[in-house]
Protein backbone atom coordinates (compact mmCIF):
# COMPACT_ATOMS: atom_id res chain seq x y z
CA UNK A 1 0.00 0.00 0.00
CA UNK A 2 1.69 3.31 -0.95
CA UNK A 3 1.17 6.31 0.80
CA UNK A 4 2.57 9.45 -0.83
CA UNK A 5 2.82 13.32 -0.20
CA UNK A 6 -0.61 15.05 -0.77
CA UNK A 7 -0.90 17.28 -3.56
CA UNK A 8 -3.14 20.34 -3.96
CA UNK A 9 -4.76 18.62 -6.92
CA UNK A 10 -5.86 16.01 -4.54
CA UNK A 11 -7.92 18.11 -2.25
CA UNK A 12 -11.34 17.63 -3.72
CA UNK A 13 -10.85 13.78 -2.53
CA UNK A 14 -9.50 14.24 0.29
CA UNK A 15 -12.38 16.18 1.23
CA UNK A 16 -14.57 13.44 -0.02
CA UNK A 17 -12.88 10.81 1.91
CA UNK A 18 -13.09 13.07 5.18
CA UNK A 19 -17.02 13.63 4.28
CA UNK A 20 -17.86 10.00 3.96
CA UNK A 21 -15.71 8.59 6.63
CA UNK A 22 -17.50 10.76 9.70
CA UNK A 23 -20.74 10.39 7.93
CA UNK A 24 -20.25 6.58 8.49
CA UNK A 25 -19.47 7.88 12.11
CA UNK A 26 -22.10 10.03 12.62
CA UNK A 27 -24.80 7.71 11.03
CA UNK A 28 -23.55 4.66 13.35
CA UNK A 29 -23.62 6.40 16.25
CA UNK A 30 -27.09 7.93 16.09
CA UNK A 31 -28.78 4.98 14.07
CA UNK A 32 -29.32 7.03 10.67
CA UNK A 33 -28.19 8.30 8.16
CA UNK A 34 -26.40 11.56 8.45
CA UNK A 35 -24.43 13.55 5.99
CA UNK A 36 -21.53 15.42 7.34
CA UNK A 37 -19.93 18.40 6.16
CA UNK A 38 -17.01 18.78 3.63
CA UNK A 39 -13.96 20.06 5.38
CA UNK A 40 -13.64 23.94 4.10
CA UNK A 41 -10.75 23.65 1.51
CA UNK A 42 -8.76 26.89 3.32
CA UNK A 43 -7.81 24.73 6.59
CA UNK A 44 -6.58 21.65 4.08
CA UNK A 45 -4.82 24.53 2.35
CA UNK A 46 -2.84 25.93 5.36
CA UNK A 47 -1.97 22.44 6.43
CA UNK A 48 -0.58 21.86 2.90
CA UNK A 49 1.64 25.25 3.65
CA UNK A 50 2.16 24.20 6.76
CA UNK A 51 3.25 20.88 6.57
CA UNK A 52 3.75 20.26 2.87
CA UNK A 53 5.51 16.63 3.80
CA UNK A 54 3.25 15.68 6.24
CA UNK A 55 -0.25 15.81 4.44
CA UNK A 56 -0.47 12.11 3.21
CA UNK A 57 -2.57 10.13 1.22
CA UNK A 58 -3.02 6.71 0.14
CA UNK A 59 -4.40 6.12 -3.28
CA UNK A 60 -5.96 2.86 -4.84
CA UNK A 61 -7.00 2.49 -8.74
CA UNK A 62 -6.44 6.59 -8.87
CA UNK A 63 -8.48 6.88 -6.28
CA UNK A 64 -7.68 8.65 -2.89
CA UNK A 65 -9.25 5.75 -0.23
CA UNK A 66 -7.34 7.58 2.94
CA UNK A 67 -5.61 10.58 3.80
CA UNK A 68 -3.68 12.60 7.33
CA UNK A 69 -2.19 15.71 8.23
CA UNK A 70 0.72 15.90 10.56
CA UNK A 71 1.51 18.58 12.49
CA UNK A 72 5.13 19.25 14.37
CA UNK A 73 4.93 21.76 17.19
CA UNK A 74 8.89 21.29 18.15
CA UNK A 75 9.51 18.07 19.38
CA UNK A 76 5.11 17.25 20.25
CA UNK A 77 4.16 15.67 17.08
CA UNK A 78 0.06 14.47 16.30
CA UNK A 79 -1.75 13.65 13.58
CA UNK A 80 -5.56 14.52 12.47
CA UNK A 81 -7.35 14.55 10.93
CA UNK A 82 -6.93 10.83 10.05
CA UNK A 83 -9.85 8.97 8.15
CA UNK A 84 -10.13 6.12 5.27
CA UNK A 85 -13.00 5.68 3.40
CA UNK A 86 -15.60 3.25 4.92
CA UNK A 87 -15.68 0.76 2.55
CA UNK A 88 -12.00 0.56 2.47
CA UNK A 89 -11.87 0.22 6.21
CA UNK A 90 -10.56 -3.00 7.91
CA UNK A 91 -7.85 -3.85 5.51
CA UNK A 92 -4.64 -2.55 6.98
CA UNK A 93 -5.40 0.60 5.19
CA UNK A 94 -5.29 3.11 8.68
CA UNK A 95 -2.09 1.05 9.70
CA UNK A 96 -0.34 1.78 6.65
CA UNK A 97 -1.32 5.47 6.85
CA UNK A 98 -0.62 5.32 10.78
CA UNK A 99 2.92 4.45 10.18
CA UNK A 100 3.46 7.26 7.45
CA UNK A 101 2.70 9.48 9.90
CA UNK A 102 4.57 8.21 12.17
CA UNK A 103 7.63 8.11 9.96
CA UNK A 104 7.18 11.93 9.15
CA UNK A 105 6.80 12.75 13.02
CA UNK A 106 9.89 10.60 13.78
CA UNK A 107 11.88 12.43 11.21
CA UNK A 108 11.22 15.73 12.12
CA UNK A 109 12.69 15.35 15.73
CA UNK A 110 9.32 14.81 17.32
CA UNK A 111 9.67 12.34 20.67
CA UNK A 112 5.72 12.75 22.14
CA UNK A 113 3.29 11.84 19.17
CA UNK A 114 0.04 10.97 19.78
CA UNK A 115 -3.76 11.65 18.71
CA UNK A 116 -6.93 12.48 19.96
CA UNK A 117 -9.48 10.49 19.57
CA UNK A 118 -13.29 9.27 20.73
CA UNK A 119 -12.94 7.62 23.73
CA UNK A 120 -16.15 5.03 23.18
CA UNK A 121 -15.37 4.38 19.81
CA UNK A 122 -13.88 0.71 20.76
CA UNK A 123 -12.59 0.27 17.14
CA UNK A 124 -10.48 3.27 17.49
CA UNK A 125 -8.84 2.66 20.81
CA UNK A 126 -7.91 -0.71 19.90
CA UNK A 127 -6.40 1.02 16.21
CA UNK A 128 -4.10 3.16 18.48
CA UNK A 129 -3.56 0.61 21.53
CA UNK A 130 -2.04 -2.05 18.62
CA UNK A 131 0.46 0.70 17.83
CA UNK A 132 1.74 1.39 21.24
CA UNK A 133 -0.61 4.74 22.15
CA UNK A 134 -1.40 5.17 25.76
CA UNK A 135 -4.73 7.07 26.96
CA UNK A 136 -2.46 10.17 28.26
CA UNK A 137 -5.36 12.95 29.58
CA UNK A 138 -9.02 13.77 28.35
CA UNK A 139 -9.70 17.18 26.40
CA UNK A 140 -13.14 18.79 26.77
CA UNK A 141 -14.72 20.65 24.08
CA UNK A 142 -16.71 23.79 25.33
CA UNK A 143 -19.08 25.83 23.89
CA UNK A 144 -20.13 29.89 24.84
CA UNK A 145 -23.06 31.29 22.73
CA UNK A 146 -21.80 35.09 22.36
CA UNK A 147 -24.24 37.29 22.69
CA UNK A 148 -22.70 40.75 22.85
CA UNK A 149 -19.99 42.63 22.43
CA UNK A 150 -17.57 42.99 25.82
CA UNK A 151 -15.46 45.71 26.73
CA UNK A 152 -12.52 45.23 25.14
CA UNK A 153 -9.66 44.77 27.47
CA UNK A 154 -6.43 46.73 27.91
CA UNK A 155 -2.86 45.37 26.85
CA UNK A 156 -3.66 43.06 23.89
CA UNK A 157 -3.17 43.39 20.55
CA UNK A 158 -4.34 41.85 17.22
CA UNK A 159 -0.59 40.93 15.46
CA UNK A 160 -0.98 40.77 11.72
CA UNK A 161 1.21 39.12 9.09
CA UNK A 162 3.59 41.92 9.33
CA UNK A 163 4.44 41.84 13.05
CA UNK A 164 5.09 37.92 12.47
CA UNK A 165 8.95 38.14 12.05
CA UNK A 166 9.00 40.25 15.48
CA UNK A 167 6.46 37.63 17.55
CA UNK A 168 6.94 34.12 16.49
CA UNK A 169 10.16 33.85 17.92
CA UNK A 170 9.01 34.84 21.29
CA UNK A 171 6.06 32.62 20.70
CA UNK A 172 8.79 29.97 20.67
CA UNK A 173 10.02 31.21 23.80
CA UNK A 174 7.24 31.27 25.40
CA UNK A 175 6.28 27.53 24.65
CA UNK A 176 9.78 26.25 25.61
CA UNK A 177 8.72 27.73 28.56
CA UNK A 178 5.95 25.97 29.41
CA UNK A 179 7.45 22.60 27.97
CA UNK A 180 11.29 22.68 26.78
CA UNK A 181 9.75 20.28 23.70
CA UNK A 182 6.87 22.60 23.08
CA UNK A 183 6.85 24.78 20.11
CA UNK A 184 3.48 26.23 18.59
CA UNK A 185 4.94 29.00 16.38
CA UNK A 186 4.50 27.49 13.18
CA UNK A 187 0.69 27.05 13.79
CA UNK A 188 0.66 30.31 14.71
CA UNK A 189 2.21 31.45 11.32
CA UNK A 190 -0.17 28.95 9.67
CA UNK A 191 -3.37 30.75 10.93
CA UNK A 192 -1.82 34.19 10.02
CA UNK A 193 -0.34 33.75 6.49
CA UNK A 194 -3.54 31.33 5.50
CA UNK A 195 -6.04 33.65 7.11
CA UNK A 196 -7.59 31.23 8.75
CA UNK A 197 -8.23 33.27 11.96
CA UNK A 198 -6.30 35.72 14.14
CA UNK A 199 -3.89 35.99 16.69
CA UNK A 200 -3.70 38.19 19.47
CA UNK A 201 -0.68 38.49 21.90
CA UNK A 202 -0.65 39.97 25.41
CA UNK A 203 2.41 42.09 27.42
CA UNK A 204 3.87 41.97 30.72
CA UNK A 205 6.25 44.99 30.12
CA UNK A 206 8.77 44.55 26.88
CA UNK A 207 7.96 41.04 27.13
CA UNK A 208 5.26 38.27 25.37
CA UNK A 209 2.94 37.40 28.25
CA UNK A 210 0.52 35.18 26.22
CA UNK A 211 -1.14 34.43 23.30
CA UNK A 212 -3.99 33.28 21.32
CA UNK A 213 -5.20 32.45 18.11
CA UNK A 214 -9.07 32.03 16.86
CA UNK A 215 -10.03 29.76 13.91
CA UNK A 216 -12.46 31.26 11.39
CA UNK A 217 -12.25 29.62 8.38
CA UNK A 218 -15.82 28.21 7.64
CA UNK A 219 -17.61 29.94 5.05
CA UNK A 220 -19.59 32.33 7.47
CA UNK A 221 -23.03 30.67 4.71
CA UNK A 222 -21.66 27.02 5.89
CA UNK A 223 -21.17 27.63 9.48
CA UNK A 224 -21.36 30.64 12.38
CA UNK A 225 -18.81 29.35 14.73
CA UNK A 226 -15.28 29.83 15.53
CA UNK A 227 -12.82 28.09 17.70
CA UNK A 228 -10.02 28.59 19.83
CA UNK A 229 -7.29 27.00 18.53
CA UNK A 230 -3.94 27.76 20.61
CA UNK A 231 -3.58 30.13 23.60
CA UNK A 232 -1.18 29.55 26.00
CA UNK A 233 -0.02 32.24 28.95
CA UNK A 234 3.56 32.76 30.38
CA UNK A 235 3.53 29.90 33.57
CA UNK A 236 6.00 31.95 35.81
CA UNK A 237 3.77 34.79 35.61
CA UNK A 238 1.86 36.17 38.92
CA UNK A 239 -0.91 37.98 36.97
CA UNK A 240 -1.12 34.66 34.31
CA UNK A 241 -5.46 34.77 35.35
CA UNK A 242 -5.23 38.42 34.25
CA UNK A 243 -3.47 37.48 30.67
CA UNK A 244 -5.89 34.36 30.17
CA UNK A 245 -9.08 36.80 31.00
CA UNK A 246 -7.68 39.49 28.47
CA UNK A 247 -6.84 36.71 25.93
CA UNK A 248 -10.36 35.10 26.03
CA UNK A 249 -12.13 38.22 25.73
CA UNK A 250 -9.77 39.60 22.95
CA UNK A 251 -10.97 36.57 21.01
CA UNK A 252 -14.38 36.24 22.05
CA UNK A 253 -15.20 39.66 20.62
CA UNK A 254 -13.10 38.93 17.33
CA UNK A 255 -15.94 35.95 16.86
CA UNK A 256 -18.45 38.62 17.39
CA UNK A 257 -17.36 41.08 15.77
CA UNK A 258 -16.84 38.05 12.52
CA UNK A 259 -20.62 37.47 12.83
CA UNK A 260 -19.64 34.01 14.35
CA UNK A 261 -21.66 33.80 17.45
CA UNK A 262 -20.80 30.35 18.80
CA UNK A 263 -17.04 29.98 19.89
CA UNK A 264 -15.45 26.36 21.03
CA UNK A 265 -12.45 25.95 23.35
CA UNK A 266 -10.95 22.47 23.45
CA UNK A 267 -8.63 21.53 25.83
CA UNK A 268 -6.90 19.65 28.35
CA UNK A 269 -9.10 18.97 31.44
CA UNK A 270 -7.91 20.52 34.28
CA UNK A 271 -10.27 21.60 37.24
CA UNK A 272 -9.23 25.48 37.31
CA UNK A 273 -9.32 25.82 34.01
CA UNK A 274 -12.79 23.91 33.47
CA UNK A 275 -14.30 25.76 36.08
CA UNK A 276 -12.83 29.19 34.99
CA UNK A 277 -14.60 28.42 31.69
CA UNK A 278 -17.73 27.19 33.32
CA UNK A 279 -17.68 30.94 34.99
CA UNK A 280 -17.51 32.59 31.51
CA UNK A 281 -20.75 30.92 30.74
CA UNK A 282 -19.01 28.03 28.41
CA UNK A 283 -21.04 24.93 28.70
CA UNK A 284 -18.98 21.28 28.11
CA UNK A 285 -20.35 20.06 24.45
CA UNK A 286 -17.78 16.77 24.31
CA UNK A 287 -15.08 14.94 25.46
CA UNK A 288 -12.17 12.90 23.69
CA UNK A 289 -9.01 11.07 24.81
CA UNK A 290 -5.43 11.66 23.91
CA UNK A 291 -2.97 9.03 23.60
CA UNK A 292 0.10 9.41 23.19
CA UNK A 293 3.48 7.37 22.15
CA UNK A 294 6.81 8.50 23.84
CA UNK A 295 8.29 9.62 27.01
CA UNK A 296 4.72 11.24 28.34
CA UNK A 297 3.74 14.82 27.37
CA UNK A 298 0.95 16.46 29.65
CA UNK A 299 -0.64 19.42 29.71
CA UNK A 300 -2.55 19.24 32.89
CA UNK A 301 -1.20 23.13 34.37
CA UNK A 302 -1.60 26.25 33.89
CA UNK A 303 -3.47 28.31 30.72
CA UNK A 304 -3.03 26.47 27.77
CA UNK A 305 -5.37 25.41 25.01
CA UNK A 306 -3.93 23.64 22.26
CA UNK A 307 -6.41 21.75 19.81
CA UNK A 308 -5.29 18.24 18.38
CA UNK A 309 -7.99 18.72 16.36
CA UNK A 310 -8.23 19.37 12.25
C1 LIG B 1 -9.96 4.54 12.68
C2 LIG B 1 -9.63 4.23 11.23
C3 LIG B 1 -8.70 5.28 10.70
C4 LIG B 1 -8.98 2.85 11.14
O1 LIG B 1 -8.67 2.57 9.79
P1 LIG B 1 -8.76 1.06 9.20
O2 LIG B 1 -8.30 1.10 7.80
O3 LIG B 1 -10.11 0.52 9.45
O4 LIG B 1 -7.69 0.35 10.14
P2 LIG B 1 -6.97 -1.06 9.93
O5 LIG B 1 -7.71 -1.91 8.97
O6 LIG B 1 -5.53 -0.80 9.62
O7 LIG B 1 -7.03 -1.64 11.42
C5 LIG B 1 -8.27 -1.73 12.06
C6 LIG B 1 -8.13 -2.48 13.36
O8 LIG B 1 -9.34 -2.36 14.07
C7 LIG B 1 -9.91 -3.66 14.26
N1 LIG B 1 -11.34 -3.50 14.20
C8 LIG B 1 -12.14 -3.41 13.12
N2 LIG B 1 -13.40 -3.27 13.51
C9 LIG B 1 -13.38 -3.24 14.87
C10 LIG B 1 -14.39 -3.11 15.88
N3 LIG B 1 -15.68 -2.95 15.53
N4 LIG B 1 -14.01 -3.11 17.19
C11 LIG B 1 -12.71 -3.26 17.53
N5 LIG B 1 -11.73 -3.40 16.62
C12 LIG B 1 -12.07 -3.40 15.31
C13 LIG B 1 -9.31 -4.49 13.17
O9 LIG B 1 -9.36 -5.87 13.50
C14 LIG B 1 -7.89 -3.96 13.14
O10 LIG B 1 -7.15 -4.43 14.26
P3 LIG B 1 -6.07 -5.59 14.17
O11 LIG B 1 -4.92 -4.99 13.39
O12 LIG B 1 -5.74 -5.87 15.59
O13 LIG B 1 -6.75 -6.73 13.46
C15 LIG B 1 -10.93 4.20 10.38
O14 LIG B 1 -11.84 3.33 10.99
C16 LIG B 1 -11.60 5.54 10.17
O15 LIG B 1 -11.28 6.29 9.24
N6 LIG B 1 -12.60 5.87 10.99
C17 LIG B 1 -13.40 7.08 10.83
C18 LIG B 1 -12.66 8.35 11.18
C19 LIG B 1 -11.94 8.22 12.48
O16 LIG B 1 -12.49 7.85 13.50
N7 LIG B 1 -10.66 8.57 12.44
C20 LIG B 1 -9.77 8.49 13.58
C21 LIG B 1 -9.86 9.74 14.37
S1 LIG B 1 -8.75 9.72 15.71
Amino acid sequence: MLVRTMKDSDLDQVRNVGQKAWSDVASTELGRKVKYPFRPRKIIRGYLWKEPKGCLVIEEAGEVIASAHCHVWGRVGWFGPFEVLPEMQGRGVGKALLCGCEEYLIRAGCVHIGLETMPYIMKNVHFYLRAGYRPQEFTCIMKKDIIRIQESPNGVERVEEAGLREVLPEISELCRSYNADLDLSRDVEMAVREDLGALFVSHSGQKLAGFAVLHAFHPIEESDHSAVRLLLVNPDLSDKADHFDRLILSVENHSYRLDRRRIFARFVVSPPLYENMLKRQYALEGSNMRMIRGPGYCEREGFIMAAWAG
